[in-house]
């Protein structure tokens, strides 16, 4: 199509304010999609998705449009995944688009997430339609969150659109004003071809699949390809557009979105950010600064049955074609035995990783916690950069420990200003400002370490604010911390999958909980188990576990064999999430429980 006759956009919410459902109302309008072929959330495909209610993968989309001035219009449309873990798609979408559709729930208002994409959209200077989407329920409060809108982002009330996805409502009106409002591409047809992958995936026909947006020039099937951040060469095997599935085409000219099928192997060659030129006629620079992803957060995964190793290294490389912000490297832990070491953008990356593990490929799995990544200066001058509590060196070569620093920004009403003070200071939180939505709404900002939000905090912060608060996060810096490893010793042996690294004042109370909850978690064996935590060589804390004759059959009484079996089973089941180490049997949730400590 003509550049004039193109319009590129995103689609940004707050989580759950109705992103995926509004844009299947287009998807159904532009009849891009029958509606035999519509089911709700069309566009979140992945079973995870489905059953998460949540969007992981971007999904783009070429809706052809005739507007009211009778002349057709290629809108291309890139819905982003909501949740602060993905935040790097998202802001890799808006570079590839022009506008952006923000929507806002009527009955809730503008969220933490809201603001963070509305900021990012005025970086990247595109133009912003304001939605009060869900105007359809009884709850919905549009003159307040109008206002909101207005003083808060500073968008003109009469620039607001009133929808309801759910019913259809405002959608035409949507429509006219992306052709009306959103500036079309503006690149040069004549240049050497540019395009910035936006996303990619993994086809194990056409191997990798690039999402991209051509800024400048064309390019066509069968073209030579340079990736200018890796420097891999390879071709247009394969080009064409998403309606929504992909649909084979002869090129890509400046302005359009679609994909190229490159014959790549790994989406590690293929990385969100880079810009692909061609080999004959190549461009010089490229569209953006080029950054992977970056894994903020670190975990060992051990397969339950030492024999699955091999299963699980081939499982994960599987993965890693099709997630390149999934890292990972072999792991000996002396305890649990050969595994890896795997970096993920957040824990809701990990769980999904871990999930997919279990379910796409059978493998039982045991994960330890968490961890951050440190940056320690030694005596000698290096810097180390750590990843796994147990690989930090001993106290007396260490000259300081840098951890990583989050800048969170969280909006609730005044009501709970107190709570919300209390939770974040107890987790090192330093307080930088509160400001005034409302007369009832306030944003805090805070700097709180990395480490303090991994587990738990999110969750905290609903419970303690009746749901009223949402999140928002970005890294901001390393900063120096008084910090001490805490290892854990069952049965005189060090366990280093239980080591955690944590702030010196709370190291005390977290090896008292820890000890306390280990003695709970990990069953009763034929001897006297000591557990106990310590730093350095110093003991804080010990429990013991007595010894027990284990024989579950005895409650049974006899008798009943349906019942026998039943608990057999159980052991059994149980027995899967546990490892040997040493001579004793730790269970899974063993290894989570340094998750749980306040
Ligand atoms: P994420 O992908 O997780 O960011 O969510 P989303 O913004 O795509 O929201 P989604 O479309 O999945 O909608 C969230 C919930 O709101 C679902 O339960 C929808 O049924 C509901 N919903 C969406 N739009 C409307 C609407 O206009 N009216 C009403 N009443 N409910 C809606």
């Amino acid at each position: 199509a003509e550049q004039t006759h193109i319009r590129n956009f995103s689609i940004i919410a707050h989580v759950d304010h109705g992103k995926t459902t509004l844009s299947d109302r287009l998807l159904e309008v532009t009849q891009t999609l029958s509606s035999r072929e519509m089911r709700a959330q069309t566009l979140d495909a992945m079973d995870l998705e489905r059953e998460k209610g949540i969007t992981i993968k971007m999904h783009p989309v070429r809706l052809e449009y005739t507007a009211k001035d009778g002349q057709q219009y290629a809108l291309h449309m890139i819905d982003c995944p909501g949740h602060v873990d993905f935040s790097y798609e998202v802001s890799r979408s808006l570079q590839a688009c022009e506008g952006a559709l923000l929507i806002v729930d009527a009955s809730q208002g503008i969220e933490a997430q809201t603001l963070a994409n509305v900021y990012l959209a005025l970086e990247n200077n595109l133009e912003i339609i304001p939605i009060l989407n869900k105007i359809d329920l009884p709850g919905a409060e549009v003159e307040r969150v109008s206002e909101e809108v207005e003083h808060v982002l500073g968008l003109p009330r009469e620039e607001i659109i009133l929808a309801s996805g759910k019913e259809g409502t405002g959608v035409p009106e949507i429509l006219e004003a992306i052709v009306a409002r959103i500036p079309p591409p503006r690149g040069k047809n004549e240049a050497p071809a540019r395009a910035l992958i936006f996303d990619s995936q993994y086809n194990a026909y056409k191997g990798v699949i690039a999402y991209i947006r051509v800024v400048d020039g064309t390019i066509r099937t069968g073209d030579k390809l340079r990736l200018m951040g890796t420097d891999v060469l390879t071709e247009a095997m394969e080009i064409g557009f998403f309606r929504p599935g992909m649909v084979a085409g002869q090129a890509l000219s400046a302005g359009e979105v679609g994909y190229i099928a490159t014959g790549l192997k790994s989406v590690r060659d293929c990385q969100v950010g880079d810009t692909i030129t061609l080999i004959d006629n190549a461009a010089t620079e490229s569209l953006a600064p080029y950054e992977p992803a970056k894994p903020m957060v670190f975990a060992g995964l051990y397969p339950v049955d030492s024999g699955d190793y091999t299963l699980l290294r081939d499982a994960l490389d599987k993965l890693r074609l099709n997630d390149a912000a999934l890292s990972f490297e072999p792991e000996t832990s002396a305890a649990l035995g050969f595994g890896f070491r795997a970096g993920f953008l957040g824990l809701l990356h990990m769980e999904i990783v871990q999930e997919r593990l279990e379910r796409e490929y059978n493998i039982d799995l045991l994960i330890t916690a968490p961890s951050v990544e440190y940056q320690v200066l030694t005596n000698a001058g290096e810097i180390l950069i750590i990843d796994n509590p147990s690989e930090l060196p001993d106290v007396g070569m260490i000259d300081q420990i840098e951890e990583p620093m989050m800048a969170i920004s969280i909006i609730v009403p005044t009501r709970y200003i107190g709570v919300v003070m209390e939770l974040v200071t107890g987790k090192r939180g330093v307080f930088q400002s509160m400001d005034y939505l409302d007369k009832e709404r306030v944003v805090l900002k805070y700097e709180i370490p990395l480490s303090e939000i991994v587990v738990d905090f999110y969750d905290s912060l609903k419970s303690r604010t009746q749901g009223y608060a949402s999140l928002d996060y970005h890294l901001s810096s390393y900063r120096a911390s008084d910090l001490v490893k805490l290892d854990v010793l069952v049965n005189g042996t060090p366990v280093d999958a239980l080591s955690m690294i944590t702030h010196r004042d709370n190291a005390y109370r977290q090896g008292r909980q820890l000890v306390e909850k280990l003695q709970k978690l990990i069953p009763r064996q034929m001897f006297e188990v000591p557990i106990q935590a310590a730093v350095g060589s110093r003991v804080i804390a010990r429990e013991t576990i007595r010894a027990m004759r284990k024989d579950v059959l005895s409650k049974c009484y006899g008798g009943d064999i349906s019942r026998k079996r039943k608990l057999l089973e159980k052991q059994k089941e149980g027995k899967k999430r546990m490892k040997m180490v040493g001579n004793v049997e730790i269970p899974q949730d063993a290894f989570m429980a340094v998750l749980k400590l306040d």
